[in-house]
């Protein structure tokens, strides 16, 4: 009696993985014997057996076909990518002269958390996945609250969510700084980093971009410290004195919730008259601070959050948000 099928398939599968003319196995003479065996069989047998090394074949023939694909794959000419420019790069004047050069995002968030950090704020990373609770339940977002459908985002198959905003942090700070608090101290913290939305995208929405969060608890913070920090941001920022003004606006995070606009300067471009939406902040709503664990009769606390590009945007008088993302070389070297 020839191997039996089971046997045949783990010897043959084996050699498919490993050889390099893998379809040979579909020829060898383990498979024909099997075949063989099929008139030697009681007529209602043969049925049965005859599906079942059909079966096999089946199978042998998908396994080699993968082989085939991973061979070919390996036999690739590997990509350079250590090459310095953009061989593809369609015009010859499009081709770096020199070294790379700092993005302008990166150099303008180094000088966003350096004032920060002057002013006496620790600086963390945002996370680039997180979850539902902390992007949502933990900022007192209510399941199948509206407020939800303002951060659309995408999400992993697992549930996870990239960020929508870098308020993702605030629980993480607060329950972080707990002690400190407890210990006579404050929290003051700022988080930064890229968050991702689900946008149609045009000049003012990308799907992906950059916030700073800050966050500011002590026994007794207030309004006032909050747009006394603000206002001292922005005018280190664009280096002149600023009008600012807040207005109402609505956050499950905070109460009251407010939105931070600056005048913009002349020197900017704008006209007296002419504000400009910053941020949103508040004072932190009670049902966050409990969330992590800090006892809401004792403590306050101020936050804020906004878009990096939007100041950059200013600074500069850039008029499209997606020029950031686009890896525009001509746009790049103005910052150079
Ligand atoms: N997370 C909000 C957004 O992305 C911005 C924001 C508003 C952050 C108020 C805050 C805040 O910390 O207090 O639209």
């Amino acid at each position: 009696m020839s191997d039996s099928v089971d046997q045949v398939q783990k010897k043959l599968t084996q050699l498919i993985s490993q050889s390099t003319s893998p379809r040979e196995a579909l020829r060898s003479s383990e498979l024909k014997s099997l075949y063989a065996e099929l008139p030697k069989l009681p007529v209602n047998e043969r049925s049965a057996y005859g599906q079942k090394i059909n079966n096999l074949k089946q199978k042998l023939e998908t396994a080699v076909n993968e082989r085939e694909e991973s061979l070919a794959q390996s036999d690739r000419e590997p990509i350079d990518v250590t090459a310095p420019f953009d061989i593809n790069a369609p015009s010859p004047d499009l081709l770096p002269t020199g070294q790379g050069t700092t993005h302008p995002l990166n150099t303008e968030l180094a000088n966003v958390i350096d004032i920060f950090t002057r002013m006496g704020f620790a600086a963390v990373e945002s996370r680039q996945i997180d979850d539902d609770y902390h992007m949502f339940t933990s900022l007192n977002f209510p399941e199948n609250h509206p407020a939800r459908d303002g951060y659309d985002t995408f999400r992993t198959s697992e549930g996870l969510v990239p960020p929508a905003h870098t308020s993702t942090m605030q629980n993480r700070i607060l329950k972080a700084g707990k002690k400190d608090l407890e210990n006579g101290g404050q929290i003051a913290a700022i988080s930064y980093g890229r968050v991702f939305r689900n946008e149609d995208l045009d000049a003012t929405h990308e799907h992906t971009f950059y916030q700073v969060e800050g966050i500011f608890v002590s026994s007794d913070a207030n309004l006032a410290q909050m747009m006394g920090t603000l206002r001292s941001f922005f005018e280190v920022y664009y280096g002149q004195k600023l009008k600012t003004k807040t207005q109402p606006a609505y956050f499950p995070f905070v109460e009251p919730g407010l939105e931070f606009a600056i005048e913009k300067p002349a020197a900017l471009g704008g006209k007296p008259g002419e504000w400009l939406e910053m941020l949103g902040c508040g004072m932190i709503h009670p049902n966050v601070l409990r969330e992590a664990g800090i006892d809401s009769a004792k403590y306050r606390g101020f936050a804020w959050g906004g878009g990096v590009e939007r100041l950059v945007m200013l600074k500069y008088g850039i008029e499209d948000l997606r020029h950031f993302e686009s890896g525009k070389l001509a746009f790049l070297r103005k910052f150079a």
